[in-house]
């Protein structure tokens, strides 16, 4: 199945890699903040019908259209454009993220680089691949000497789970935060030892189904604030490289 997700990923890739620069329609979901294009509508809509004509018995859970009920078994967990904010504004850092779950365990995961033609891929117990080479999380355990990320939901406005203070005190405790805008390439870049650390006070299942196994395959750990294993249903989200997790979860408490 792993080829096939790969092969589904890259071609919503290609669809957003055209729309690209070019003008495209957009609404509004729950602010001005937080849109949709056509493009990630499109996207989607192709990954779907691919599932549904190869897979017809599947579920899915895809960002942009909520659940497609079916066998629950075997569900994918689709975010078509990861970073259409990036995407609206021309600037080239988005991804698409698609996650295959079996009886509610992650067994693939894809992240595909769109701008960056770049594939990340897990399969449990396999081990995660940057295109065909091996992922392996860095090594530090220095707080004070790691590389950070982090993102900021669309109602950042009111500082939900006090993610500016957050913000505020890991800056200082670590050698940088970067925010990226796309939390599928977050996870990958923590899964190639280039971040030491990320970490959300709310994501959806559809930004973290698949980074998370490409995170855990390459050594790291992903945990909610209070060190849970995560669940579909589950919001803060702490990605290390495991060495420091516990460090990160103790930064994690105001
Ligand atoms: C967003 C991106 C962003 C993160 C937001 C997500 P979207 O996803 O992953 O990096 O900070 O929380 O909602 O809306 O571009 O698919
Ligand atoms: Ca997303
Ligand atoms: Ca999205």
């Amino acid at each position: 199945m792993i080829n096939d997700i790969k092969y589904i990923a890259m071609e919503a890739g290609k669809i957003i890699r055209e729309g690209f620069g070019k003008s495209f329609s957009y609404e509004y979901k729950t602010n001005e903040s937080n849109i949709v294009t056509e493009i990630d509508k499109k996207a989607e809509e192709i990954i779907k019908e691919f599932i549904i004509k190869n897979y017809s018995t599947h579920s899915i859970l895809a960002e942009e259209s909520g659940e497609t009920f079916n066998n629950p078994e075997y569900v994918w967990v689709v975010d078509p454009l990861d970073g259409t904010t990036n995407f609206t504004h021309g600037l080239p850092i988005f991804s698409v993220s698609i996650g295959l779950q079996k009886n509610n365990k992650t067994i693939a995961g894809v992240v595909y680089d769109v701008m960056n033609n770049t594939l990340y891929s897990a399969e449990i117990d396999k081990g995660s691949y940057c295109n065909d080479i091996r992922l392996q999380v860095s090594p530090q355990n220095r707080l004070a000497h790691s590389l950070a990320v982090t993102g900021f939901p669309y109602d950042i406005a009111d500082n939900p789970k006090n993610a500016l203070e957050l913000f505020t005190k890991i800056i200082k405790k670590t050698r940088g935060v970067r925010r990226l805008g796309s939390a599928a390439i977050d996870f990958c870049y923590v899964a190639s030892g280039v971040f030491d650390i990320f970490w959300e006070v709310h994501l959806n299942p559809w930004d973290f189904c698949a980074g998370q196994l490409i995170v855990e395959e390459a050594g790291g750990k992903v945990t909610d604030f209070k060190g849970n294993q995560i669940r579909l249903t589950s919001s803060t989200i702490l990605c290390t490289n495991s060495n420091l997790h516990d460090t990160m979860l103790k930064e994690l408490i105001l």
